[in-house]
């Protein structure tokens, strides 16, 4: 990816990963995603403001040399985590007078993880709200924990109103444009598919920061994946929708079967739902891979994980995505577990357990032997009246 002008002597230097199929070997990116990086040139210092991963390395030195950059004052490191800072090591050694400024939790992971205990004296730790001057342009860093790491934080550059967000805003999305396009279906799908895996489980900080970049007021966000925003950009709004406290009317039936019992359950339950007149939405789990499911528990009020009984317990799948929906943190308010058995039947209690951790209300599961039979199925429409009672309530 060439180096871009943000404005004025502020460029995006990172690296496009556009081949990028899964981020953390979990989450599935079918637009790729950007490692972004930036140069912020002042009229006495100059500063990076994070690396990115090594396997780019190449065109990422041709970025700053493109741009005459054979000295470097500082870099800013608002993140340890490898993706933004793996370079961190090669930088050191290409601009041996560079000094690396970034937070105390920050630095201790760097230096752990990279082993640059013998470069400490090479670090520069800030605190919230300090600020650092590179001439006519001055950064200002406030600390922001737990966006997703202990070691978040965002740096701006007060003159340009320019705020570098790090993982907070970001979007894995590989894009010829530095700029968003709001109104793109992919690149929201992807905004909400990257908040429902890395600042969904952080819903009470990403609302803070959200408070943060209000105050702030920037006029360009730079994140550290995806496109460069411009305020007043819809993404902000959409952050503050996905993270409010208030699901919505939606019901999300995330299912596995095995011969075709579970999935007669589900289909009761969900054609009772929808003649009732509440949004549902149906996940076969075998072909709904973890970015859909993600995005799909952002605003559920409620959710139910169908399983069949596999031995003892839930199918494998169920529990995989019982892990992820916990792991995740919706702001779910109800959850029910429903399935079918042959002769092992711990596959309920199992997941509900596993669920447990969520705080949602749990609905009476309905789990049954082989096929529903007339019982079965007054207990499916007793369910379903129970969901939209509740969702009267929200
Ligand atoms: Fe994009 Fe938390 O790293």
């Amino acid at each position: 990816m060439a180096a871009r002008e943000i404005c004025k002597n502020i460029y995006s230097v990172g690296i496009i990963n556009w081949d990028l199929r899964y981020f953390d070997a979990i989450m599935p990116t079918p637009r790729g995603s950007s490692y972004n990086s930036y140069l912020v040139k002042g009229t006495e210092k100059s500063a990076l403001v994070d690396t990115g991963e090594p396997h780019g390395e190449a065109d990422f030195i041709t970025n700053l040399m493109r741009l005459e950059q054979d000295s470097l004052d500082y870099i800013v490191c608002l993140h340890a985590e490898q993706d933004h800072s793996g370079m961190l090591p090669l930088l050191l050694e290409v601009y041996p007078m560079a000094k690396v400024v970034t937070n105390e939790t920050c630095k201790g992971l760097l230096m752990a993880m990279h082993h640059l205990e013998e470069l400490e004296e090479r670090f520069i730790v800030v605190g919230n709200e300090e600020t650092l001057s590179l001439g006519d342009k001055t950064f200002k860093f406030y600390l922001t924990p737990w966006v997703h790491w202990p070691d978040t934080m965002f740096a701006e550059v007060i003159e340009d109103k320019i705020l570098f967000t790090s993982d907070f805003l970001g979007t894995h999305y590989a894009s010829e444009t530095l700029f968003q396009n709001d109104e793109s279906p992919d690149y929201l799908e992807a905004a909400k598919r990257y908040y429902a895996a890395i600042m969904m489980p952080f819903r009470t900080s990403v609302q803070e920061y959200l408070a943060l970049v209000d105050k702030i007021a920037p006029k360009f966000i730079g994140p550290s994946h995806g496109p460069v925003l411009k305020l007043p950009a819809k993404i902000i709004d959409l952050y503050k929708d996905w993270s409010s406290d208030k699901p919505k009317n939606v019901v999300v039936v995330a299912y596995v079967s095995m011969h075709g019992s579970t999935e007669t359950m589900v289909r009761i339950l969900v054609d009772d739902l929808i003649q009732k007149g509440v949004p549902v939405h149906q996940y076969n789990l075998l072909e709904t891979d973890t970015g859909v499911l993600g995005s799909a528990i952002v605003d559920a009020a409620t959710i139910i994980l169908a399983t069949p009984t596999v031995l003892f317990g839930p199918h494998p799948i169920a529990v995989n995505a019982a892990y992820l929906v916990r792991a995740l943190r919706p702001k779910v308010k109800y959850i029910s577990v429903i399935g079918s058995y042959g002769w092992g039947t711990n596959a309920v209690n199992y997941l509900g357990e596993m669920l447990s951790p969520l705080g949602a209300e749990v609905l009476e599961p309905v789990y049954i032997k082989g096929l529903p039979d007339e019982t079965d199925m007054q207990a499916l429409h007793k369910l379903a009246d129970t969901i939209e009672e509740k969702h009267k309530e929200l």
